[in-house]
């Protein structure tokens, strides 16, 4: 057989493969790891898998990739970020720092309705240009694949221009993304004493038209191409951010039920700062995840654990704002859940583009097993955004995401942390990052 790239002498070999489904409880532990591994590719995908000696004198590869016995395993996968954004917040942060709390600051007018104002300012180029860095800088710490929101515009306008920036960055730089409407992430000012207004705009408005939108990518076809063009959807999920100052359980119900007639698949942010049943809601309308869960109830734990929606911890935030509370992240594994860990990276709580920060703080503040946590950070991960089929694992058919790390023992990723551990980068068989 030819292949493009071969991979080998790798020392370990997480293939993450393993049972079909999000993995589970004391599944999370296992990495299907294999020593001594060998990794095929052809047409960015994996042609071939496995320990070395077995199959590889079969495969004539243009290109061989000698990993000098490190760790080799699937390209992280973000599920959960805000990366379009105009300005930044760094005089609230410095506020913080004197003793400012995040919602002190949200409700005198400033957090994301901060960043609202700048971000209507800019244009879908300017969004695209000062975004840029951000995916850069995921890249180069091995995110091959991330979740990004709208939710800086909330008007049709803003909400269709942070798509068309997220749409232009998922085309023009190497990351692939996986757009999400977020409408409903603040009640913008001009609602302040309306904010069911603004949810029937969001309803009645923005989902209609958001829910039918797609981009064309790639050449016009021809009336005789035998491929019609691609598309692609402009907004996948809808989310909402379920919480005291933002959208009450009631008005996040009506979004995420139209979003769902309206054939999206579902998100919510719940639980950050106070419980308000986000969690169940999202367990009832079926959500693909529901994110955040720092302050989530016992019996919401227990709902979610033995759901099909994916819990997502986001431990950048309660650190990024100097806060002790993390999410139960040992009690949803322990309760059987399937827990994904993402960066939720944004202006006001969390600026970090790293997943090797986040697997960190996981096994610190999380109680969560260095294994547990790579796979939150790849297949469950890649589960919580839909693309299980196609990434997440180092596994036959799916796409050459792969990262080759500068150590031998894949636990250096949780022991080890703010110094960047990916040697090299690939998405989808070429070669897009190298220290
Ligand atoms: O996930 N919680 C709401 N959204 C973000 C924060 C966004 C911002 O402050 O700009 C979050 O933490
Ligand atoms: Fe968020």
């Amino acid at each position: 057989m030819r292949a493009d790239l071969l991979i080998e002498n790798v020392g370990q070999l997480l293939t993450l493969a393993g049972p079909a489904g999000p993995r589970r409880g004391p599944a999370m532990q296992d990495l299907g790891i294999v020593e001594d591994g060998v990794v095929a590719v052809k047409q960015g995908r994996i042609v071939a898998v496995g320990k070395r000696g077995g199959f590889e004198g079969s495969i004539t590869p243009d290109n061989v990739l000698d990993a000098k016995g490190r760790v080799v395993m699937p390209g992280f996968v973000d599920p959960h970020t805000h990366a379009v954004w105009a300005g930044d917040r760094r005089d609230e942060f410095e506020m913080r720092a004197r003793g400012a709390t995040y919602m002190d600051i949200m409700r005198s007018g400033g957090g994301i309705m901060n960043t609202v104002r700048k971000t209507r300012l800019a244009s879908a180029d300017d969004l695209v240009r000062e975004s840029w860095p951000r995916f850069s800088y995921m890249l180069a710490y091995g995110t091959t694949t991330a979740e990004v929101k709208s939710g800086y515009g909330l008007d049709m306008e803003n909400e269709l221009k942070m798509l068309d920036a997220i749409a232009l960055l998922n085309v023009e730089q190497p990351v692939e993304l996986v757009p999400t409407f977020l409408g409903a992430h603040a009640i913008p000012e001009e609602f302040a004493d309306d904010p069911d207004g603004y949810v029937d705009l969001v309803v009645d408005e923005m989902l209609p038209e958001v829910a039918d939108l797609v981009y064309r990518i790639g050449e016009e076809s021809r009336p005789d191409d035998p491929m019609p063009a691609p598309y692609v959807k402009a907004a996948e999920f809808c989310d909402v951010f379920c919480e005291e100052g933002a959208f009450d359980l009631e008005q996040s119900r009506r979004i995420l039920a139209r979003a769902k007639e309206l054939g999206m698949k579902l998100k919510i942010h719940s639980d950050e700062f106070r419980s308000l049943g986000g969690t169940a809601l999202a367990v009832e309308l079926g959500a693909t995840s529901a994110d955040h869960l720092v302050v989530t109830p016992p019996e919401e734990i227990a709902l979610l654990a033995a759901s099909d929606t994916i819990a997502v911890a986001l431990p950048g935030t309660p650190f990024g704002l100097g806060k002790p509370e993390y999410a139960p992240a040992r009690a949803i594994i322990d309760a059987g859940g399937a827990l994904a860990i993402a960066t939720d990276l944004n202006p006001g709580t969390s600026w970090c583009e790293s997943m090797q920060m986040m697997i960190a703080l996981s096994v610190r503040y999380m109680r969560m097993t260095p294994a547990e946590a790579v796979t939150a950070a790849t297949i469950n991960a890649a589960w919580a955004i839909d693309r299980e089929d196609q990434i997440g694992s180092l596994e036959i058919g799916k796409q050459a995401d792969i990262l080759i790390l500068d150590t031998d023992d894949y636990r250096d990723l949780a022991y080890r942390y703010g110094t960047n551990m990916v040697a090299q980068v690939i998405k989808a068989g070429e070669v897009m990052f190298e220290e």
